[in-house]
This record gives C-alpha cells, structure tokens and sequence, in this order.
C-alpha cells in the first residue's frame, strides 16, 4: 500500500491545503529576554458565572473589565439565545434580561463551553422551570454535574434527566426554591455557584457546606450582593444565602484574572526576565507565588496590585493540584513547563481533574524529560528545551506551550490555537510589547502545515 505521505507530496499540488480553513498557528522563537509591565485583564471564570447570574436581575445590569475572549463569546450567544439583549462595547457589557423568552438553553450553544451549565440555578430561580442540556465531558476530563443537581434537588426542584437534557422545576411555593442546608461532596467551584445562585431568589435560608473558597466565587457573591441579594460567608467554606424577592439593577467590574497573572510570572520566571504584571489582586496569587518562591524565583508586591517577578535559578519542587487555597489546577500545565529546566526532580499531582496532564507528550517533543505515573508526572530538568511543532490539547495547556517556546532554542509551532484563545485576551500582542518575538500566522503555508502536521 502506498504511504499517504508520500502519495500526497509527489502528486498533490499541496497550495490546496493553505485554504482559508486551515487553522491558525503561533510561531515563537524562543530564548528573547522580556522587560516592562503587562495589564492583566478580567478573569474569564468570574465573567462567565457573573454573566450566568445577570438571568437573576429583573432590570438591566452593566458589567465592566470583561475579558474578550472566545468563551465570553460564547456566553453572549447562550443569552441571546434565550432572549437576554446585550451590548458589548470594548470590556463593557450591558445586558438586559427584563424580558427572557426562552427558558430552554440551546444545546449546539452549550455543547461548546461547559460553563453555560452555570444558567441552570439562575434561570430555575427566576422563572420556575428550565430545560438545559448535559454540558457533557471535555478535553480534561469527564466533568458531571451530579453536585449541582443534588444541590437544586435540596432547595426543593425537581430534576430529571432525559435524553441528555437536564429538566429542573419548581411546583410548590409559586414556583420559587426554598432554602436547605447543603453539605457539598467536594468543593466543586461550579456547584457552589449554581447553589448560591439559585438560593439568592428561594425562600428563606440556605446555608452551603464545604462550599468552594475561589476567589471568583467572592467575586459572584459580591456580584449578587450589588443587586440587593443576601449573602455571606464567601471565600469561606461555609455559605450562608436568605432569600430576596427581587434583584435589582448593577454596574459591576469583574475581579483581575488571577491564572493570566500566574502565567505570565511563570513565562517571567522561564525566561529569566524581570517583568511586571499589573492590575491583580496579589492575595488570589498566594499559592503560585509561594510556588515561584520554592523554584528559586522571587515575586516582589510593588504597589496593591503590581507584583515584580524577579527571576533566579531554577531548582525543583512538588506541586500538588487542590481547591483553593490550594494549588490551581488551571496554572499546573504552566508550572510543569516551568519545572522541566529546573535543576533536579519535580514530581507533579494532579488530583482534580482525572484527564489534565496531556501537555506532557507535547512538552517532551520539545526535549523535556518526564515521566508519566498514574495522576503524577515526574518531571527532571533538563539544560535546555528546544524549539519545535506542538498541539496544545487545551486551555491551560496550550499556554503552557507558549511559555515552553518563549524558553526553547529555536522555532517552536503551537497548534491548536481556538484553546488559548478561549482564555487568554490578546496573548500575542501582550508577549510582544513585552519584546518577546512571537507571531500568529492566520494561513498558514504548505510547509508550515507539513510541520505541524506531525503531532496532529
Ligand atoms: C471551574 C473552572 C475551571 C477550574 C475548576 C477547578 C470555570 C468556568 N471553570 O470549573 O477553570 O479548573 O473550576 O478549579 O469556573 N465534579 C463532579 N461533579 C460535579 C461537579 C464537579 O464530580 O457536579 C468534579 C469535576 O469533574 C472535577 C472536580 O469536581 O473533577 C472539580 O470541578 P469543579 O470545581 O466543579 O470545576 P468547574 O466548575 O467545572
């Protein structure tokens, strides 16, 4: 039998592959040093929730600092599609749901970002009944939504679950929830949401245990609390929500994005560059900050929200992914890209999500040594990575990519890009004032394609 490969570049005329579909790539050339201060944006995971929550307000609501981004996006279209009208105007959004026609979130729309589940609990509360499909598994995991039903399920809705849509309706009380103590299996940060959402409109109190402690669950609260609802107690792990009729108008400003932060002190660190990441809240970085620390790398507060990353020799440490306070999940990717040049054996452990350690393969094509167990990744240092055509498999790993290239000698190739830009506003240009030497090429060409192609 022919070998594909061959066939295609001896008799193909291989311009038909550079068509107007072929995806996106980002050409790093690594090893520039980087210098000066980049703005952080808002955080994706707050905006997302807080957009789920604009379905609570009665009137209209204005929220500032959105990040623009590809799931935000996403976000928009699900709200649309439900009846909610927006305007977006740079970081602003205006959102007015006064008037939702629909109760039914549209599957082809869910399907597409898992965090549109978030409407369930809102859109529950505000009108009674709802109909949202299953967000199904993703790229790091299986990812179900038993928390989040058992939690609507306690504040007295019926769920059900048929053909992949998730029912939800409340019969008594004139269609409202009513308040329950909660006690949550495991912090999850989406249930914790949906909960505290869905309570904010019930009847009477609901207190929720072992409830998430994320600085974005804060932020709903605070969100929430702008709009007249009753909540105290988060960031901690106990919730504590009595129920208000009505929620009013807001103008709220979405909290600084703690992992856009994170990543951009790991790609100082890498780089052995001192650069400055403003617009943060230094408090929501502890656990990465302490991280840098161990690794020999120095964060330095220059004013309340301006942290200094001063680099150091590389020398290795364990990181073990937990709820916060613990170590995020979402920066494990980037700190692994880190570990593979430090000085010794790291051993990575990835405890929430079962599926999140595919960026390992990709880091290891760029001559990074490491070694796969079960949820852990032992990780030795090597002198150098080297610059070469990757896929990044998903979000956080495709930044972790990124943050590999800017270190590695030569041209490093990520694929993949719809990942990154799910999370990550403007991420070329951001390196780039920081003088790092990065390009996305839209269309890409044969050769660039038969390069990447490889790892496809
Ligand atoms: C959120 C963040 C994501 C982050 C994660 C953990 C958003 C939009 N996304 O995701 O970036 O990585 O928190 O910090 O905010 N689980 C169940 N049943 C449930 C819910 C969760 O078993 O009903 C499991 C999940 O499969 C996962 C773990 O709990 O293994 C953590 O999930 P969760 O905290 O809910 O994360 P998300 O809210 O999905």
């Amino acid at each position: 039998m022919e070998d594909p490969a061959i066939n295609l570049s001896s008799k193909t005329d291989l311009s038909v592959l550079a068509t107007e579909e072929s995806s996106p790539i980002l050409e790093i050339w690594g090893k520039q040093p980087l210098k000066g201060d980049v703005k952080i944006s808002g955080a994706k995971n707050s905006a997302l929730a807080i957009m789920a929550g604009t379905l609570l307000c009665s009137d209209e609501c204005r929220l500032t600092n959105v990040p623009s981004l590809a799931d935000v996006n996403s976000m928009i279209k699900i709200l649309s599609a439900l009846g909610v009208k927006i305007k977006q105007d740079g970081d602003i959004l205006d959102i007015d749901g006064r008037n939702i026609g629909h109760s039914q979130a549209p599957y082809e729309l869910v399907s597409q970002l898992r965090a549109s589940f978030f409407v369930i609990g809102p859109l529950l509360a505000r009108l009674g009944s709802t109909i949202v499909p299953l967000p199904g598994g993703c790229a790091i995991g299986t990812r179900p939504v038993d928390i989040h039903v058992r939690g609507l399920q306690a504040l007295g809705a019926d769920v059900h679950i048929e053909h992949g849509m998730v029912h939800a309706s409340v019969k008594g009380y004139q269609g409202r929830l009513k308040g329950a103590k909660i006690y949550l299996d495991y912090p999850s940060v989406g249930a914790t949401e949906t909960i505290m959402m869905a309570a904010t409109l019930a009847i009477g109190e609901t207190v929720i245990e072992n409830a998430a402690q994320e600085p974005e669950i804060i932020d709903l609260a605070d969100f929430c609390r702008s709009m007249g609802a009753k909540i105290r107690g988060a960031g901690t792990n106990t919730i504590t929500i009595i129920g208000v009729d009505r929620l009013h108008s807001t103008d709220f400003p979405i909290i600084a994005d703690r992992i856009e932060a994170g990543t951009f002190l790991v790609a100082g660190a890498i780089t052995y560059s001192e650069i400055t990441v403003s617009n943060v809240v230094p408090d929501h970085l502890i656990p990465i900050i302490a991280k840098l620390k161990e690794v020999g790398v120095k964060v330095v507060e220059d004013s309340p929200s301006c942290l200094r990353v001063i680099p150091g020799e590389l020398t290795a440490t364990d990181i073990t992914t937990l709820p916060y306070p613990g170590f995020p999940t979402d920066m494990q990717a980037q700190f692994m890209a880190l570990l593979t040049l430090a000085q010794g054996s790291s051993i990575v452990t990835e405890t929430v999500f079962e599926n999140r350690l595919r960026h390992v393969a990709e880091l290891k094509r760029m001559g990074a040594h490491i070694r796969l167990k079960d949820n852990h990744a032992i990780v030795t240092g090597v002198p150098f990575l080297s610059g070469a055509p990757v896929m990044a498999t998903d979000l956080r790993a495709s930044a972790a990519l990124v943050i590999a290239g800017l270190a590695a000698q030569g041209k490093t190739i990520v694929q993949g890009l719809h990942h990154l830009d799910r999370g990550y506003e403007n991420i070329e240009t951001k390196l780039q004032k920081l003088g790092a030497k990065l390009h996305r090429v839209t269309q890409p060409t044969v050769e660039q394609i038969l390069q990447t192609s490889v790892c496809v």
